[in-house]
C-alpha cells in the first residue's frame, strides 16, 4: 500500500509537476533543474513497478479491491485540488464559475492529461485492473490513459535530461573557447 501510495500516486503527481515546469520554463535553469529531478523520480516509479508488479499477483481479492477503492479515491483527488474553491470564497467570487473555468483552463487540461498518462498506464501494468477501477475509470473519462508506454516515457525523461547535461557542456566549451580567445 505504501509503495503503491508513493511510488505511483505521490511520484506520478510529481511527474506531472514537474514536467509543466520542465517543458515550459521560459528560464533555462528552472528546466533543467526539474530535468534531473524527473529523471530520479521517473526511476523511483519504475522501481514501484517491478517491485508491485511481482507483488499484487500474491494478494487476495479482497486486498486487491481496497487498493482499487483507494486509487480511484486518490485520482479524483489528485484531478480536483487545483479548482481552488477555498480562494474563491474568500475572495467572495461566483465558486462554480470560478472552479469551471480552471477545470476548463488549457494549464489544467495539460496538467490532467500528463497526470494521467504518468498513473492510468502503471495501474494497468502492475496487474490492479479489476473491474472496480476500470469502471472507475471509465467513468472518470480516463481510462484511455491505460493505453500510455510507460517504459518510452521512462526513456524520454532520461533522454531529456542528457540532452540539458549536453547543452550544458557545449555552452561551457563555448565560454571556455571565448576565454581562450580573450587571452591571447
Ligand atoms: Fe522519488
Amino acid at each position: 500500500m505504501t509503495y503503491l501510495g508513493m511510488q505511483v500516486v505521490i511520484e506520478g503527481l510529481a511527474l506531472a509537476a514537474f514536467g509543466q515546469i520542465r517543458d515550459h520554463a521560459q528560464n533555462p535553469l528552472a528546466a533543467q533543474v526539474n530535468a534531473y529531478v524527473m529523471q530520479d523520480e521517473s526511476r523511483h516509479v519504475a522501481f514501484g513497478r517491478l517491485a508491485l508488479r511481482d507483488y499484487y499477483p500474491q494478494l487476495t481479492q479482497k486486498e486487491r479491491d481496497e487498493r482499487e477503492e483507494f486509487l480511484l479515491e486518490a485520482s479524483y483527488l489528485m484531478r480536483d485540488r487545483f479548482d481552488a474553491v477555498e480562494l474563491w470564497q474568500n475572495l467572495g467570487l461566483p465558486i462554480e464559475e470560478c472552479a469551471q473555468a480552471m477545470y476548463e483552463s488549457g494549464f489544467m487540461e495539460k496538467f490532467r492529461n500528463s497526470l494521467f498518462t504518468r498513473i492510468v498506464p502503471i495501474v494497468k501494468d502492475i496487474g490492479l485492473w479489476g473491474d472496480y477501477i476500470r469502471k472507475g475509470y471509465e467513468e472518470m473519462g480516463v481510462i484511455e490513459y491505460a493505453k500510455a508506454d510507460v517504459q518510452a516515457l521512462q526513456d524520454e525523461d532520461e533522454h531529456i535530461a542528457r540532452q540539458f547535461d549536453a547543452r550544458q557542456r557545449e555552452i561551457q566549451r563555448v565560454i571556455d573557447r571565448a576565454q581562450a580567445v580573450a587571452a591571447e
